[in-house]
Parts: structure tokens; sequence; C-alpha cells
């Protein structure tokens, strides 16, 4: 039998790199691109080490054998991109709070129930953001039945977010000094997010291709640089979910490259100030 092909940089063979492509996609739907033998060597390195396994191949082959393992768990959180920062590309922050929320604000006067997702939460920053925005900016919504949930398919990085708690390089990247000041504590190197804005916010485990945390009803989703991920037909099969848990006259965000590339066409396009938000005017489809 003739050996693997290994490429002896990468680390990786080439039927072990096309197997963790193929799983991770399967699990989750994130396309690793051929070329990024690399990626996954640098990301999976750390995996194994702490699992106590000695190369990638061993790893592979564990991860076959106990797919539904903490493993293999461990494997897709690796392996997932969780770049974010707080009030990330501004503007849809702010035409959140001085557009969107107060005409979501009127429709739902009768209720005063309003319900957001961040379908992409990563470390937590952009729940946070619209928590602190809406403390700034509305402050007669915390009177209401509001509920912000974020959700996430790394379990990681929501333990992280839940738990509040951030780097100095974090609250350097977007976040105004005044809204540090307020919201924050300092912990020796850390930051602290405050008791009020942290509990505004509930985190849960949600996979995009699975079954959704968020209940029908919800009134904005944020589903910001994740669909950049998937490939055309998980992109349009979440799209096409995500209006039947919008209310009609519901707003979708999504991240600033995703708006011109792949942009849903069957909800309405609106552009406020300098971002755009996608609204769904009719009754959901079945
Ligand atoms: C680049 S981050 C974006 C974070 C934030 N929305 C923002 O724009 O700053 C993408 C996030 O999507 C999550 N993700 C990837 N695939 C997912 C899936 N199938 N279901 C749920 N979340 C997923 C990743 O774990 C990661 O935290």
């Amino acid at each position: 039998m003739s050996p693997p092909t290994t490429t002896p940089a990468a680390g990786i063979s080439a039927a072990d790199f096309s197997w963790i492509q193929d799983f991770v996609r399967r699990e989750s739907a994130i396309r690793i691109d051929e070329g990024k033998e690399y990626l996954v060597v640098s990301r999976l390195g750390p995996v194994a080490a702490a699992h106590d396994i000695s190369d990638l191949g061993q790893l592979v082959e564990r991860v076959r054998a106990q797919p539904r393992g903490r493993l293999s768990v461990d494997v897709i959180d690796a392996l997932t991109i969780n770049e974010t920062s707080f009030f990330r590309d501004v503007h849809p922050f702010r035409t959140l709070v001085t557009d969107v929320l107060p005409e979501l604000m009127r429709a739902n006067a009768a209720t005063r129930r309003m319900r957001i997702w961040c379908a992409a939460a990563s470390s937590g920053q952009e729940p946070y953001s619209v928590a602190m925005a809406i403390h700034e900016h509305l402050p007669a919504l915390l009177g209401w039945d509001l509920q912000i949930l974020a959700t996430d398919i790394s379990r990681a990085v929501l333990a992280r977010a839940a738990h509040g708690e951030f780097s100095h390089l974090d609250v350097n990247r977007g976040l105004p000094a005044s809204m540090l000041v307020k919201h924050f504590h300092r912990q020796g190197a850390r930051w602290r997010i405050s008791d009020d804005i942290r509990r505004m916010v509930r985190f849960e485990h949600t996979n995009l291709i699975g079954p959704w945390a968020a209940p029908r009803g919800t009134d904005v989703v944020l589903l910001r640089n994740v669909l950049i991920y998937f490939d055309d037909a998980t992109r349009n099969d979440i799209l096409h979910r995500m209006r039947q848990t919008l209310v009609p006259g519901g707003y979708l965000g999504l991240g600033g490259t995703e708006t011109t590339v792949g942009a849903p066409t069957d909800y309405d396009r609106v552009t406020l100030g300098r971002s755009v938000w996608f609204r769904t005017l009719q009754e959901p489809p079945l």
C-alpha cells in the first residue's frame, strides 16, 4: 500500500484534509476552500494536543469513530472564524436605534414586546453593542418585554460571551470611550461588562443549519458576516427560513459585503442612512 500523500509543510494528508472539509461542511455548512490546509493544521494542532492525540491522522480517525463526541465539537469550534468587534461597521447600529427600532416600537406599541436575535453572535460584541445602543438611545425600550437572543455554533465563544469579559484589544476596537467608562469595569488586564448590559442578552447554542432557538415572531435579526462561509443553497435556505422567523415588517441586517454579494432578493431592500437593511413586508411564505 502506498503511503498517504502528505503536504510536508501542511502536516495533513490529502485524504484527511478532504475528510475534514466534508465533515465540517456537513455539520456546520462552513466551506473550507482548497489550499487551506495550513489553516486546518494550525487550528487543529492545539485541539489534538488538548486531547492527547499525536497527529492529525489520528485525530481524524477518532472523529470518524465518534462523530458526536467532544472531540468533534472541538474540531468544529476550532474551524469557525470568530472575527468580530464592538459596533462593527458603526452605521447599522446607528440606524437600528434611529429608524428600525423606533418604527417597530410604533408597530408593537400595543404589546410592548420586542424580539431581537443576533444569529452568529461570536464572542458577544455584537449583541452587547445592541444592548448598549438601546440603553443609550432608546431607554423607553428597557421597560418593554425586550429580549436580545444571541446564538452561535461555537460553544467556546458563547461561553466567553456569556461571561462578558474582554481584553484590552477588544475594547479598543470600535467601542466609544464613553461607553467603556459607562458600561465596563476593569479587572486586572481584562474589562468586564456591567451586569445591567449583560443581563439584557440571553446566549444559546444554535447551528444555523439545524433547528433554531429563536421563535417565530422575531422583530429584528442580525445575521452578519456568517453567510459568506456557506454555499448558495445553504444561504438561500437560511434566508428563506429567516423570513418565517421574522414578523411581517421585521428587519434583517447582513454584513457589509453580504448586502451586495448574494443579497436576498425576496426581501425589500431598505437603505437607511449609510446602512442597508432587508425588510419582510408580506406574510411569510409557507
Ligand atoms: C465572523 S463571525 C461574525 C460575528 C458577528 N456577527 C459580526 O459580524 O461581528 C461568524 C460567526 O458565525 C458562527 N458560525 C459559523 N457557522 C455557523 C453555523 N452553522 N451556525 C451558527 N453560527 C455559525 C461562527 O462560530 C462565528 O462566531
